[in-house]
């Protein structure tokens, strides 16, 4: 299935999951470095026409603001744009904050030189829905970018470990993660995009002390988690949620046990929209 979610109810929910519990204090507790990779890797510049897909709390817009590009950041969230005004602005940088749908943008074709998603459009259910719309918006000859958590990294192991927890996904999902394989990547944008990198880097992560601090951090945290141990909680299953968490932190855990460290694998994205 690749056109667009259209139901109002399933994309109501999905937005709901992102609004809930506090992704902006994960973007400042482990994820910043990855907007200004982005940000590189697309040579970004001034008086560029820049897009950033899911932007949330523009992780990526902020600093791609900060070479002089004309940046839009669009998201489904309006409650992470709100933070992500309220950074811009403490950082005095100007930049629009557009509410948009990843799979049916409001812009017109070919009207920016970069379009860029940092960690945010493989979120959105329909991956060729999104891989039709990145493309329409970029002009001939502009700059697709994208970091994608990989499904064999960390993140791809978090969600197969809250898969059986998890409520449904909406209708036509594909698992978020495989936006991070090459080849999933190659068939989405076809001949239309000239991909010119697809390597993969890692984000060291040394912000928790012991293992399980990470689980807490994703369950107080992060939307997709709650909403998994919400529904593991409705199911009576609550218990052997958390304990799948804890053995998920043990066993991704390159460091000791008063001194976590972990390594997250992406996918970087980079090709000349054709
Ligand atoms: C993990 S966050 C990444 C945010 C930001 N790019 C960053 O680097 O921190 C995922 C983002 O995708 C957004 N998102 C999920 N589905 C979306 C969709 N269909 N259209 C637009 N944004 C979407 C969420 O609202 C959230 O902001």
């Amino acid at each position: 299935m690749s056109g667009a979610v259209t139901d109002p109810e399933v994309i109501a929910r999905h937005r709901a999951m992102w609004a809930t519990g506090d992704y902006p204090s994960m973007v400042e507790t482990f994820l910043l470095p990855l907007g200004p990779r982005l940000v590189e890797m697309c040579g970004i510049g001034p008086g560029m026409r820049v897009l950033d897909v899911a932007a949330g709390t523009g992780n990526a817009s902020i600093p791609a603001a900060k070479t002089g590009a004309e940046v839009t950041a669009s998201d489904l969230t309006p409650e992470l744009l709100e933070a992500g005004r309220a950074r811009a602005q403490a950082e005095g940088v100007e930049l629009e904050w557009t509410e948009a749908n990843a799979e049916q943008l409001p812009f017109e074709d070919a009207s920016f030189d970069v379009v860029m998603s940092s960690i945010g459009a493989m979120f959105a259910p329909r991956h060729q829905a999104v891989a039709d719309e990145l493309v329409r918006v970029c002009r001939p000859g502009g700059t697709i970018g994208m970091l994608n958590w990989t499904p064999e990294g960390m993140i791809g192991g978090l969600f197969r470990t809250m898969g059986p927890f998890a409520p449904p996904p909406p209708p036509g999902a594909t698992p978020p993660p495989q936006w991070g394989s090459e080849d999933h990547v190659r068939e989405l944008f076809g001949d239309r995009v000239d991909l010119r990198t697809l390597d993969r880097e890692m984000l060291e992560i040394t912000a928790f002390q012991h293992p399980h601090d990470y689980g807490t951090h994703f369950k107080e945290r992060y939307g997709p988690t709650i909403a998994a141990q919400g529904n593991a909680r409705r199911n009576d299953q609550e218990a052997e949620f958390n304990a799948a968490v804890d053995a998920f932190c043990d066993e991704w855990n390159l460091g000791s046990e008063d001194a976590a460290r972990f390594e997250q694998e992406y996918l970087v994205v980079v090709g000349t929209r054709v």
